[in-house]
């Protein structure tokens, strides 16, 4: 299973490649992830990274391709992976074909979730992260048990500092001019099913089961 997951920021991704990567057995590659890491480590990486990412612009593409040839390239990428917010661009995408080429893989298929931008703002700018396992709340239509802690570890919850409605703003403009293209580049490839990322986790979860079912 090599699939991807296409859709703007908040449109659900990371919170259903977590569950779906632990049902499927696969790895669960979620670029924004590895690049926080790297922030919070302070590496030359993070560094480089954290002005991009504090502005809502995206990385350059060369930063993001060395990281994720690196990583897929390493034994456990072999049992599968559901990426997670890359490709972005479409050097990216393409960059992505020749790495999986190289390895004797091809991607299976791309999932793109269809989200209403004012539902994105809601979602971004009420979402609350766990410091410590990155499970995702929302204020309000999924708060947790205890307001500020993680319900799955007791961990502390934060606001990452790009959910700002300014910068969700400028994050939904970069994802409309450089990543939107890639949907029909995806299509015209036949790679592409479109699922609804808005009403219950379960449903949608569904959907996402369906479009893989389709390529197992
Ligand atoms: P990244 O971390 O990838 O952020 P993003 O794509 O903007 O995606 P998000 O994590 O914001 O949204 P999501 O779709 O995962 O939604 P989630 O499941 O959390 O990237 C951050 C930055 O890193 C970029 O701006 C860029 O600078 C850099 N970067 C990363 N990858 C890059 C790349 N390839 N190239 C260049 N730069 C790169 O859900 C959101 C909220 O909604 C949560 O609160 C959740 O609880 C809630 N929610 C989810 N589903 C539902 C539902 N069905 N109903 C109601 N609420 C829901």
């Amino acid at each position: 299973m090599r699939i991807a997951f296409l859709g703007p920021p908040g449109a659900g991704k990371g919170t259903q490649a977590r569950d779906l990567a632990q049902e499927w057995g696969v790895l669960h590659l979620a670029t924004g992830d590895m690049l926080r890491e790297e922030v919070a480590a302070g590496t030359p990486l993070g560094r480089e990274a954290k002005s991009y990412m504090d502005q809502g612009a995206l990385v350059p593409d060369d930063v993001i391709i060395r990281m994720m040839g690196e990583r897929l390239g390493r034994a456990d990428a072999g049992r599968g992976f559901i990426l997670d917010g890359f490709p972005r661009t479409i050097a990216q995408a393409e960059a992505l074909a020749k790495l999986l080429k190289d390895l004797g893989q091809t991607l299976d298929t791309v999932v793109y979730f269809d989200v209403s931008e004012p539902e994105l703002l809601r979602r971004l700018t009420g979402r609350r992260v766990c410091r410590a396992c990155g499970h995702s709340y929302h204020l309000t239509s999924n708060p947790p048990k205890r307001a500020g802690v993680c319900d799955a570890c007791g961990g502390e919850l934060y606001q990452r500092d790009d959910d700002t409605e300014a910068t969700v703003r400028r994050r939904l403009e970069v994802y409309q001019r450089q990543t939107a293209p890639l949907l029909d580049y995806y299509r015209q490839r036949n790679m592409l099913t479109t699922v609804s990322g808005e009403g219950p986790l379960a449903t949608i979860r569904g959907a996402i089961r369906a479009a893989a079912g389709a390529i197992r």
